[in-house]
C-alpha cells in the first residue's frame, strides 16, 4: 500500500465511524432469533446507542429473548406490523431514527410452502412500506437482511460457491419473497438515493433459535426423549454460521459498509450433509443413529448451499471467529439449560409472557 495510503486509512475509518456515535436504531423483527441476538449483542457493545425494536410477534417471536434488556432505559419495544406504514413513519419521526436494521420477515421454509400468503404480505410488502417511510424520514442507513436462498441451489457434487454476482434463482415461495424484497431496496437505492446495504447470510445456529429449524428442532427433540426427523436422504449441505459471527458482521456493514452493496456472509463449514449435523449432534448428546428417522421430503428442497465471503473479508475484516464444531457444542449445552425457555415454545406458553409483560401496559 502506498505510504500516503497506510497513513490516512485509520483516519478514514474513525471519520465513517464518528458519523454513527450514539445512533438511534429501529430494529424490525427484533423477537425473533437472529434479531433478538442482535439488540442483546448491540447494546452490550453500543450501550450509548438507543433500540426501538418492532415486531408484530408472530409465532416466531418472543419477547422473552429481551428479558435481560427489557428495563434498559435505552431499549424500547413497539409491537406493531412493518405494513402498518403510519405506525412506522410515527416512529421513525418521533424516536429520530437514524438507522433501519430490518429482520422481520415470515422465516420459514415449510410454512412458505403450506402457505406462502403472509410471506408474499410481510417480505415484499412489509419491506416496501419500510422503504417507503425511510425515504419519507431521510433515514441514514437502511439496513436489509437476506438470505443466500435466493441464489438457488447448487448441485451436491459442485464446488461452486455463491458470490455477490451469482444470479437470483430462488425456488420457494420464501426466497422468492425474500429475492423481491432485496430488489426493491436495491431499486430505493438507484431511483431514489436511498442509503442502503443489503446483506444475504447462510443458516444461522444459536441461542433463542425457534425450534422449527434443523438444529434447535434436533435438540430439543433428544433432550424430549423424542426421534430426529430429516427429509429425505439428509444429504442437503448448508453453510452454518454461528449467529453470533453474523451480528459482528452486520455491525461492520452498518459502520463501515459501502452505501448501495451488498455482502454475503457464511460460515466455515465445508460441505457439512444436514444428516452429519445431526451425527454431531447426537455425539455430543452421547446417543446414536437409531435416535434418526427419514421423513418424506420437502418439495423443491434445495440441495445446497454455498457462500464466498471473500468481499466482506477483503473489504471490512470481517471473518466467522466460531469453528463449527465448538458453536454447536455451545448451542447443545445451551438449548440444555434453558429447557423452561423452549419448553414453552413448544407447548406455546411463551405467548404469555408477553400477556404478562406488557398486557397490562
Ligand atoms: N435464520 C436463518 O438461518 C436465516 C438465514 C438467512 C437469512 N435470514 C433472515 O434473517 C432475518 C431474521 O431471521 P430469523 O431466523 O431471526 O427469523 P424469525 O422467524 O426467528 O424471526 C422473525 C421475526 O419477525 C417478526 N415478524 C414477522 N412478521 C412481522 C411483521 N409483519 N411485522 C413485524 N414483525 C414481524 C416475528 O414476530 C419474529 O420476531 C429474516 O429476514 C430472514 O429472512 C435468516
Amino acid at each position: 500500500m502506498h505510504k500516503r495510503l497506510i497513513y490516512l486509512f485509520p483516519i478514514l475509518i474513525h471519520k465513517e465511524e464518528q458519523k454513527f456515535k450514539n445512533m438511534n436504531l429501529l430494529v424490525t423483527g427484533g423477537a425473533g432469533f437472529i434479531g433478538s441476538n442482535f439488540i442483546l449483542y448491540w447494546l452490550k457493545r453500543y450501550p450509548e446507542d438507543k433500540i426501538v425494536n418492532l415486531d408484530k410477534l408472530t409465532y416466531a417471536g418472543n419477547i422473552e429473548n429481551l428479558k435481560d434488556v427489557e428495563d434498559n432505559k435505552n431499549y424500547k419495544f413497539v409491537k406493531g406490523d412493518i405494513c402498518d406504514g403510519e405506525l412506522i413513519d410515527d416512529l421513525m419521526k418521533n424516536e429520530n431514527i437514524d438507522v433501519v436494521v430490518h429482520f422481520a420477515a415470515e422465516s420459514h421454509v415449510d410454512r412458505s410452502i403450506l402457505d406462502p400468503a403472509p410471506f408474499i404480505k410481510t417480505n415484499i410488502i412489509g419491506t416496501y412500506t419500510l422503504l417507503e417511510a425511510a425515504l419519507k424520514n431521510k433515514i441514514k442507513r437502511f439496513h436489509h437482511v437476506s438470505t443466500d436462498e435466493v441464489f438457488g441451489s447448487l448441485a451436491l457434487n459442485s464446488k461452486e460457491k455463491f458470490n455477490e454476482n451469482t444470479p437470483y434463482a430462488p425456488r420457494s415461495p420464501y426466497s422468492a419473497s425474500k429475492a423481491s424484497a432485496d430488489h426493491l431496496v436495491r431499486a430505493y437505492y438507484y431511483t431514489y438515493n436511498l442509503p442502503v446495504t443489503i446483506s444475504n447470510c447462510s443458516n444461522n445456529f444459536g441461542p433463542y433459535q425457534f425450534p422449527e429449524k434443523l438444529i434447535p428442532l434436533a435438540i430439543t427433540n433428544i433432550l424430549e426423549g423424542k426421534k430426529v426427523p430429516i427429509y429425505g436422504d439428509g444429504l442437503y449441505v448448508r453453510d452454518w454460521l454461528f449467529v453470533e459471527d453474523h451480528c459482528t458482521a452486520i455491525d461492520l456493514i452498518i459502520h463501515k459498509g459501502k452505501i448501495g452493496e451488498t455482502y454475503l456472509i457464511g460460515g466455515m463449514t465445508e460441505d457439512i450433509s444436514n444428516i452429519n449435523v445431526v451425527r454431531k449432534i447426537l455425539k455430543i448428546m452421547g446417543k446414536g443413529e437409531e435416535w434418526i428417522e427419514f421423513v418424506k421430503d420437502r418439495p423443491g428442497h434445495d440441495r445446497k448451499y454455498r457462500i464466498d465471503w471473500s468481499k466482506i473479508n477483503k473489504e471490512l475484516g470481517w471473518y466467522p471467529k466460531h469453528d463449527f464444531d465448538s458453536a454447536l457444542k455451545f448451542t447443545v449445552d445451551w438449548y440444555t439449560k434453558n429447557q423452561d425457555w423452549w419448553k414453552k415454545i413448544k407447548t406455546g406458553e411463551y405467548l404469555d409472557y408477553y400477556k404478562r409483560q406488557y398486557g397490562k401496559k
